[in-house]
């Protein structure tokens, strides 16, 4: 996104991160800041959201990105991990955008691009919660774009295959894993992190202005068959 052109305020629950990454934007010559916001807890959010609003002075783009996974069959499902992943990956999309988006309305334009993955769209077995969450937020994308479609916000979703990252390094240290998602996938591999970027910057970008309501799949056909 630094690399397209913005200035990006960069979120999430931990401080040394949001160091590293704003500092990282901050080199490439935009102006980027960390603030710690945890997408659960709606008073943090709405903070936060003031904080980066003061800072920036307004925000034009909003990317829902947090998202944590528990992967055990159904009936061993534990309730908390079940209330975690839904308060993380659907309701904390819904809380951030309420504190975001007045602000995108005011001035008749914005962008949110809420990241969903396949498994909203297709099921694997112990994906119980995240599966539904990221269902959730193929709806939510919906409603929301539905809401403010003539007052140019416009919503989307992205729906990724496997990439490598730290949500996923326990599948890919396992061989029968991964070679699952290999032989499952048409392209035949996993995706590489820097083929989101295209994605994204395309939804964030006038580009695609008259494109509203919809989940993108970048799954090497995945959700083909
Ligand atoms: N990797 C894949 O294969 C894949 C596939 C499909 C979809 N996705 C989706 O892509 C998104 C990013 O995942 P990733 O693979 O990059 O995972 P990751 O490396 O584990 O990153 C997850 C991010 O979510 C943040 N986060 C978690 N809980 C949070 C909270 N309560 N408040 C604020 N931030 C929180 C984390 O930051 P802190 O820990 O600092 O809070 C971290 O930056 C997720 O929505 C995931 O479901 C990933």
């Amino acid at each position: 996104m630094a690399n397209a052109g913005a200035d990006v305020a960069v979120c999430g629950r931990k401080i040394d991160d949001l160091d590293r990454v704003s500092k990282a934007i901050r080199e490439l010559g935009k102006e980027s800041s960390g603030f710690v916001l945890d997408v659960t807890a709606t008073k943090n959010v709405q903070e936060g959201v003031d904080q980066i609003l003061e800072h920036f002075g307004k925000v034009d783009i909003l990317v829902n990105n947090a998202g944590i996974n528990h992967r055990v069959p159904v009936l061993e499902f534990p309730e908390d991990a079940w209330d975690a992943i839904i308060n993380t990956n659907l309701k904390g999309y819904f809380l951030v955008a309420r504190a975001v988006v007045p602000q995108m309305l005011e001035r008749s334009y914005g962008k949110v691009i809420n990241m969903s993955s396949i498994l909203g769209t297709v099921a694997l077995p112990n994906q119980l919660a995240y599966a539904s969450s990221k269902g959730g937020v193929d709806q939510m994308t919906k409603v929301m774009a539905l809401e403010w479609a003539t007052q140019g916000v416009r919503v989307n979703a992205i729906g990724p295959t496997y990439f490598e990252t730290e949500l996923v390094a326990q599948l890919r240290n396992d061989p029968e894993r991964f070679n699952f998602i290999n032989e499952r996938t048409p392209m035949g591999r996993w995706g590489y992190p820097n083929e989101l970027e295209g994605i994204v910057i395309f939804l964030a970008a006038p580009a695609s202005d008259f494109i509203t309501g919809q989940t993108i799949y970048i799954d090497g056909g995945w959700t083909i068959w």
